[in-house]
C-alpha cells in the first residue's frame, strides 16, 4: 500500500516537474507564439471550403460560410432555369458584363459552372444586407411575374434565379459568384478556381 502511495507521489512529484518544465517552455514560447498566431488565424480565414451539396434538394438554397462571408448553393430547378432567358429586358446587366461580379468561367447565361448549382455570395450589391431566398416561381407581392430569384428586405432590390440584379431598384450590380470549382459530382470547393488558382 505504501508502495502504491510512493508510486503516487513519485508519479505526482515526476508529474509537478514535467508540468514546471513545461510552463518555463510555454513561457518563453509566448512571444513566438503571438508573433505566428496572428498569421495562422488569418491563413485558416482565408482558406477555401469544401462543401457536401448531395443533400441539397432541388429547389433548395444552403447558405456556408467563406471568409466571413454567406455562400448561397441553389439546386435549381428545370422551371427556374427556363424561366430565365425571359428576365434579360428586365435586368440590369444580362449578360454578366460587369466582370467583376462573376469569374470568366461563369459569365454566361447561369452564371454558374453547372447549370443546376447556382453558387453566390449573399451580399446585396447595394449596402450589403442578406438578401432572402425567394425560390418559387409564383406572383408576389413585389413582383406579380416572379420566376424565383433573391429579394433584399432592407430596400427590395431583387435578383433573378441567376442572382442578376433588376432594373428599377437600389442595388447596382448582381451578386458576387465567388471563385469555386467541383472536386467531384457531391462536392464544390468555394475559394478555388477550375484551374486549381486559389482566390
Ligand atoms: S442593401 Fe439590399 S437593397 Fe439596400
Amino acid at each position: 500500500m505504501a508502495n502504491e502511495v510512493n508510486h503516487g507521489r513519485r508519479r505526482f512529484l515526476a508529474g509537478s516537474t514535467a508540468l514546471i518544465g513545461g510552463v518555463g517552455v510555454v513561457v518563453t514560447a509566448i512571444p513566438f507564439i503571438e508573433s505566428w498566431l496572428p498569421s495562422a488565424r488569418a491563413k485558416s480565414a482565408a482558406a477555401p471550403v469544401t462543401v457536401d451539396i448531395s443533400k441539397i434538394e432541388q429547389g433548395q438554397m444552403v447558405r456556408y460560410g467563406w471568409r466571413g462571408l454567406p455562400v448561397f448553393i441553389v439546386n435549381r430547378t428545370q422551371e427556374q432555369l427556363a424561366g430565365l432567358p425571359a428576365q434579360d429586358s428586365r435586368l440590369k446587366d444580362p449578360k454578366s458584363e460587369n466582370t467583376d461580379q462573376q469569374p470568366k468561367y461563369c459569365q454566361n447565361e447561369y452564371r454558374s459552372i453547372k447549370p443546376e448549382w447556382l453558387v453566390v455570395i449573399g451580399i446585396c450589391t447595394h449596402l450589403g444586407c442578406v438578401p432572402d431566398y425567394k425560390g418559387e416561381v409564383k406572383p408576389e407581392p413585389f413582383d406579380p411575374n416572379w420566376k424565383g430569384g433573391f429579394y433584399c428586405p432592407c430596400h427590395k432590390s431583387r435578383y433573378d434565379m441567376s442572382a442578376r440584379v433588376y432594373d428599377g431598384v437600389p442595388a447596382p450590380a448582381n451578386l458576387v459568384v465567388p471563385p469555386y470549382h467541383f472536386v467531384d459530382d457531391t462536392h464544390v470547393q468555394i475559394g478555388v478556381d477550375p484551374n486549381g488558382a486559389s482566390a
